[in-house]
């Protein structure tokens, strides 16, 4: 297996390191196998927000998937406001409210430590779902799709894309967009992304008009779509006038929306723009040629291993779902991960990536 080593997350406290790729699934042993706890036990979710459709569908499925498999469970949403500190509350009380596991997809993944160290120290497994949690010993395990993968499909397509629709041209102009500061991941799809379109810009290439390449610069505080639209409004006032943008690296959909709405009120033609998530809008500006490429991390899969692995520390047996152990250090240890793999959907293939899914298959045949 290729292994790439790469400093992710370059604007968090301790960057964790990102391999691409997975490994084939190995078992970690029964060693370590926890001694089990009663059927039937609370199960605590924390999510972060319901800023895209992933988290709001992640809340669903937790709550069908764990009362089928007859445990109880806490599923909580952190609040939008004093979120971070709110978080920690939420878990701090399922903690008091005897959860044997907590499965947590950060809001702010370096501002946890006191709170899962606390939990295991009571006896609770703590599962970092979607997003690392840093700097603590306190997390053992760690389920999400690829994103340092992610990132790479997402840079790669914005290439394929710029050489589709503009067979005559031979540089790009472009403009880079990344996530939240406060999620690990928003560093991890960013790096990812400039491991491709980095050597791209060294060669002359692609040109990032604005001169804004430092992750900092282009982070979108909050995930949220106005950060984004505002940002891009501001970016196409300063440097785009009679100047063509070409491309935009969007690190997801609710972003690429956003950006492709600022152009649109600039009255400038669409660019490629990147996405992630598969959000049902985003399929469907696929289909009609607006937003160019998304990825697909179906949700149902990465719930569906959560919820096998919680059952599986339920009756003390060993965990199967963990296909790599090398990948991932959060700045203390490197924590055991179950990756899955993230899909790069366009119009060409989408009616096909989406043909386990009835939701977005009906949004891609439209
Ligand atoms: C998730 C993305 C999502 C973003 C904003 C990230 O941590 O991995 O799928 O688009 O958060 O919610």
């Amino acid at each position: 297996m290729k292994k790439l080593l790469v400093a992710a997350a370059a604007f968090a406290a301790v960057g964790a390191l990102a391999l691409s790729g997975c490994s084939a699934r190995t078992d970690t042993g029964s060693s370590n196998a926890p001694a089990g706890f009663a059927a039937g036990a609370t199960i605590g979710v924390a999510l972060p927000d319901k800023t895209s459709e992933n988290w709001v569908l992640a809340g669903q499925l937790f709550t069908d998937g764990l009362t089928t498999a007859g445990f109880k469970p806490d599923v909580q949403y952190a609040p939008a406001s004093n979120t971070v500190a709110e978080q920690q509350n939420q878990i701090t009380s399922m903690v008091t409210n005897g959860a044997k596991v907590i499965i947590i997809g950060a809001k702010d993944g370096s501002q946890l430590s006191s709170q899962v160290e606390a939990a295991q120290a009571a006896g609770v497994t703590v599962i970092a779902y979607d997003r690392l949690i840093l700097n603590t010993k306190a997390v053992d395990y760690y389920l999400a799709f690829d994103n340092f993968k992610v990132g790479q499909l997402q840079g790669q397509a914005l290439l394929d894309g710029l050489a589709a629709k503009y067979p005559s041209k031979k540089k790009y102009n472009i403009e880079l967009f990344s996530g939240s500061p406060d999620d690990n991941n928003a560093g991890v799809f960013f790096n990812g992304a400039m491991s491709v379109l980095q050597p791209k810009i060294d060669d002359g290439t692609l040109t990032v008009v604005s001169g804004q390449k430092a992750v900092a610069q282009t982070a979108t505080q909050g995930w949220l779509a106005a950060n984004a639209q505002s940002r891009m409004d501001t970016l196409l006032a300063g440097n785009y006038q009679g100047v063509d943008l070409d491309g935009v690296l969007s690190p997801n959909d609710t972003l690429a929306r956003a950006i492709i709405e600022s152009v649109r009120s600039a009255g400038k033609p669409i660019p490629v723009v990147t996405g992630q998530d598969s959000e049902v809008q985003s399929v469907k500006s696929i289909m009609a040629g607006e937003q160019y490429m998304t990825i697909y991390k179906d949700t149902r899969s990465l719930v569906e291993a959560a919820v096998a692995m919680v059952k599986e520390l339920q009756a003390g047996s060993a965990i199967s779902e963990i296909n790599d152990t090398k990948s991932y250090d959060n700045g203390v240890k490197v924590v055991p991960s179950y990756l899955l793999a993230p899909v790069v959907v366009t119009k060409a293939n989408a009616v096909t990536a989406y043909a386990n899914n009835p939701a977005l298959e009906a949004a891609a045949k439209g």
